[in-house]
């Protein structure tokens, strides 16, 4: 499940409800999808498109999107650095950015209209929605590992587009999971 943090309260939430129902309060929807598919995370992409596609299509009409993808970034993935440079300056797309989380992890960050910061740590089995125009910055954890399935209005829609405020710079882009998990093991 994701782990959200309230970045300008200092306050973690790990509760489904609570995660919901605040990032809700920020037009962020998000989704738990379980019980998921019995389907290995390394399974092709069409594969994964064709078990998923009964929620897909159910995301499709509740949120017009048009194409689906599955995007799938490993350490071994050629120009890994220069993709996430894309991604890791605050920006906004044109059109939502959707994201079914099949493996690995990531982390979003939320600059919401109100000032606040939300730290948005997704792992498999999460829904996210990030609304046009919201000003938000991505990471992947420690491990580079991420597989997820993309919805698009119009992918033509999705090119960053950069504030240039740098406030992405105050927020460390620290996962939770991976803490814990080298502080368990
Ligand atoms: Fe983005």
């Amino acid at each position: 499940m994701a782990v959200v943090t309230i970045c300008n309260e200092n306050k973690t939430l790990k509760n489904i409800d609570e995660i919901t129902k605040n990032l809700a309060a920020f037009g962020i929807d998000y989704e738990r999808w379980t019980p998921s598919h019995p389907i290995a995370d390394d399974a092709p992409a069409e594969e994964i498109l064709k078990t998923y596609s009964r929620e897909i299509e159910d995301l499709k009409t509740r949120g017009g999107y048009v194409t689906a993808d599955v995007i799938d970034v490993s350490p071994a993935t050629p120009g890994l650095d220069a993709m996430l440079a894309k991604f890791n300056r605050e920006h906004w797309h044109d059109e939502d950015e959707v994201r079914f989380i099949i493996a690995g992890r990531g982390l979003f960050h939320i600059h919401t209209t109100s000032g606040t910061v939300l730290a948005i740590e997704v792992e498999a089995g999460d829904l996210i929605r990030v609304p046009r125009g919201t000003l938000h910055w991505f990471n992947l954890c420690a491990d580079r590992r991420i597989r997820a399935i993309r919805l698009f209005q119009d992918t033509a829609g999705w090119t960053p587009q950069y504030t240039s405020s740098r406030v992405d710079e105050n927020f460390l882009p620290v996962c939770f999971g991976l803490a814990h998990l080298s502080m368990t093991t």
